[in-house]
């Protein structure tokens, strides 16, 4: 009887040294506990009606798919995996942003666009040492810039646009040495532009327009070495110049001041040998306009709604990319040489729109014919009196219209044999290529042009060149400007329609998540042209929608499986032994008892071991 006791207890220990030991050798390298901890804080205080944060109940963030958690490769020195990327861009989250971000002490891209979520801005995001992009644009958020944000020593991108952010610009922002963009345009940011900013070494595009601004504008902002973009239209300057030393701002792309309260002389900009938008509309500007030639790379020139005087610079009549010049609402005298539409021979899909209405124009001197795509507006000109130009003195209508693509079913191919979410490709070399797009809510955050159409093939050749994919594999489905003005498009990505003489429907997962990290990480290169992007959204059909899992999912995981199979082994084996002790003790009565606590304790360690590392799942 003693000896079966012993057994009894051996196998006891061995079997639940050897569950252990199973389980043990089950789990993957885990996430730091601190981030864990730091996740479901940061999960509690949001509020998520689509429940697509379903997911992060079970299992560990960086092993068990969390939605939206993205975590590097391998472990870090201190043997934990770290959570490098948390993306959740519009899931309708509602709710607030925890400090607790801040204890996600390696994570690099932090992204929250398109929610909406209220609250203010923690100022704990300033102790992630490592962020790289900050993204909380498109969300409720309130209260002011927090100080800390300007000690990111790795900060490339801040986006916080389209908030209600209020406060001033801090002045540490200053200390931002890496970061590239500050988009923080629609917000209610108020107070002075810091002139400190002038410091920053890579800063870009500075796109604060829709702001409360107010003060001046920096004269030291010409010193920034690497500034495209300075957008600030829809603020308050009022009474303020625009500062001379501006013409010196030598990699200048675009300078848009529109509706400032601005005043004063427009200064010389034509030492700017690359600017190719600039608006000043709106403001109360005066004297004449400057007679240097502007970059030849103009597009578009806005000077409407100020009180300029004299007349129409003779050599507006020679820029060769020049889509729009609107002058209308000042007070510019003299005659309009016919230079301005003769001397341009458009193909195609330009278009050049000349807006010159309520002036003081006389009279037209040379030919009044209009060549092909050329629109001119001079209603509210005493050369309207003249009845030989009645029909330039119409009301004005939109050039550019939206464009929307009907859906596409060509007769020759069958519809019954292209299954939902897949299509036909209208740009694929083959026809009925039947396939599953990539779905992608894109905007043209700040155009370096007026008008789309006769930049649409540069267009998709950069995007599929900055994606590494063929041409043909993207659609543009339809495109919009909006209030900016911004240019909202709606793209489609096909994939190739043959890999190795297979004919493919579909990317495989590793190229969604590429493409799809391309789009999320900024890694597209901006251009000069089309400027800095948006992604607005970034849709899974079906086919894909195991890649990102991201809806909640009924069923329960692989490792949660293990754990439930693993610990009902354990529970059948734990009653069995305890039936068996009984007998054993039952037997036992009359003998000289052993160690009652020794089994009690083999139990307990047991119960310890197989059921604490259960629940702990
Ligand atoms: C996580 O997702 C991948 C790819 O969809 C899948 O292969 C893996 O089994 C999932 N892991 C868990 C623990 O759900
Ligand atoms: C993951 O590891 C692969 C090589 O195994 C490497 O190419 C890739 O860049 C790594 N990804 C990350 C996010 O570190
Ligand atoms: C987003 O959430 C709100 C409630 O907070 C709900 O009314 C709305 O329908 C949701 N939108 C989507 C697209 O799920
Ligand atoms: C945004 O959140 C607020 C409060 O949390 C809610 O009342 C509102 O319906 C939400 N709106 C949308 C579009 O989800
Ligand atoms: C940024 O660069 C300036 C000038 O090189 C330097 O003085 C400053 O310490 C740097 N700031 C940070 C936060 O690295
Ligand atoms: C004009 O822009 C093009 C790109 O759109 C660029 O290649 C060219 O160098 C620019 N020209 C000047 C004079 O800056
Ligand atoms: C332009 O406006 C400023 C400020 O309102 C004024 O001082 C100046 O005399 C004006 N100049 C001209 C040429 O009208
Ligand atoms: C005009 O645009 C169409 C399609 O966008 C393009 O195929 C064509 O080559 C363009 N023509 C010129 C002259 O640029
Ligand atoms: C330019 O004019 C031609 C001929 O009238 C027309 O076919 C074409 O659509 C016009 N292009 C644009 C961009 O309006
Ligand atoms: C994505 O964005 C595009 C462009 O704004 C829009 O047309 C489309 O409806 C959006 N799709 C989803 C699923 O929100
Ligand atoms: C594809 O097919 C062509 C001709 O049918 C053949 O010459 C070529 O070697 C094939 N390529 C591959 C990668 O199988
Ligand atoms: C979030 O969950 C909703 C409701 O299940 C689902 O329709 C939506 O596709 C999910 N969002 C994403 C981005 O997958």
């Amino acid at each position: 009887m003693f000896q079966n006791w012993t057994y009894l207890a051996v196998l006891l220990v061995g079997l639940c040294c050897w569950t252990s030991a199973v389980i043990g050798a089950k789990d993957d390298p885990i996430t730091d506990p601190i981030e864990v901890k730091a996740l479901q804080e940061i999960k509690k205080s949001l509020i998520d009606v689509n429940k697509n944060l379903s997911s992060w109940n079970r299992g560990d963030p960086c092993t068990s798919n969390w939605t939206g958690v993205l975590c590097f490769n391998t472990t870090k020195e201190d043997g934990y995996q770290h959570v490098r990327e948390l993306q959740l861009l519009n899931l309708n989250l509602s709710g607030e942003l925890s400090p607790e971000l801040g204890r996600l002490s390696y994570l690099e891209i932090l992204d929250f666009m398109w929610n909406n979520i209220s609250g203010a801005i923690p100022k704990e995001i300033g102790n992630i040492k490592s962020l790289v992009l900050l993204l909380l644009n498109g969300n409720q958020l309130t209260g002011s810039l927090p100080e800390e944000l300007g000690y990111l020593p790795n900060l490339d991108r801040i986006q916080i646009d389209q908030n209600h952010i209020s406060g001033p610009l801090p002045k540490s922002f200053a200390n931002l040495n890496k970061t590239k963009h500050f988009h923080m345009n629609n917000n209610s940011i108020s107070g002075q532009i810091p002139p400190e900013l002038s410091r920053l070494p890579m800063l870009v595009h500075f796109l604060l327009d829709n702001n409360n601004l107010k003060g001046y504008l920096p004269p030291e902002f010409s010193r920034l070495p690497s500034l495209l973009i300075l957008q600030l239209d829809n603020n308050n300057f009022e009474g303020t110049t625009i500062p001379a030393s501006y013409s010196n701002m030598s990699k200048l792309l675009k300078l848009s001041l529109r509706n400032c309260s601005l005043q004063g002389q427009i200064p010389d900009l034509s030492r700017i040998p690359k600017l190719g938008y600039l608006d000043l509309s709106s403001n109360q500007l005066n004297g004449t306009i400057p007679p240097g030639k502007l970059s030849s790379n103009i597009t578009s020139i806005n000077l409407s709604n100020n009180r300029l005087t004299g007349t129409i610079p003779a050599n507006y009549s020679d820029f060769p990319k020049l889509q729009r010049l609107l002058i209308a609402n000042n007070s510019l005298n003299g005659s309009v040489s016919s230079t301005l539409w003769q001397s341009r021979t458009l193909n195609a899909n330009e278009t050049l729109t000349l807006d010159f209405e309520n002036n003081n124009l006389s009279n037209i001197s040379g030919s009044s014919d209009l060549p092909a795509n050329v629109t001119l507006w001079l209603r509210g000109n005493p050369l309207c009196s003249n009845t030989n130009l009645v029909n330039l003195c119409g009301s004005k209508s939109d050039i550019e219209s939206n464009m929307q693509r009907s859906a596409y079913n060509p007769l020759e191919c069958r519809p019954q044999s292209c299954p939902s979410s897949y299509e036909y490709s209208r740009t694929s070399p083959v026809s009925c290529f039947c396939a599953a797009p990539l779905l992608v809510g894109y905007r043209l955050k700040s155009p370096g042009f007026s008008y789309f159409h006769q930049y649409k093939t540069t267009f998709e050749d950069y995007i599929t060149s900055g994606l590494n994919l063929h041409p043909y594999q993207l659609d543009i489905e339809s495109f919009m400007w909006i209030k900016g003005p911004r240019l909202s498009m709606y793209l489609k990505f096909f994939p190739v329609y043959e890999v190795n003489n297979k004919t493919s429907h579909v990317f495989n997962d590793s190229e969604v998540r590429r493409i799809r990290a391309m789009f999320t990480g900024w890694d597209i290169p901006d251009s000069d042209l089309f400027g800095p992007y948006e992604l607005l959204n970034f849709t899974l059909l079906e086919p894909y929608q195991h890649v990102f899992p991201s809806s909640p999912k009924s069923g329960i995981s692989r490792g949660v499986l293990v754990g439930v199979i693993l610990g009902g082994i354990a529970v059948a084996v734990t009653l069995s032994a305890i039936v068996s002790l009984f007998i054993v003790r039952f037997y036992m009565r009359d003998y000289h008892p052993i160690s009652k606590r020794r089994h009690c304790e083999y139990l307990k360690s047991w119960e310890y071991l197989c059921f604490s590392r259960d629940s702990s799942s």
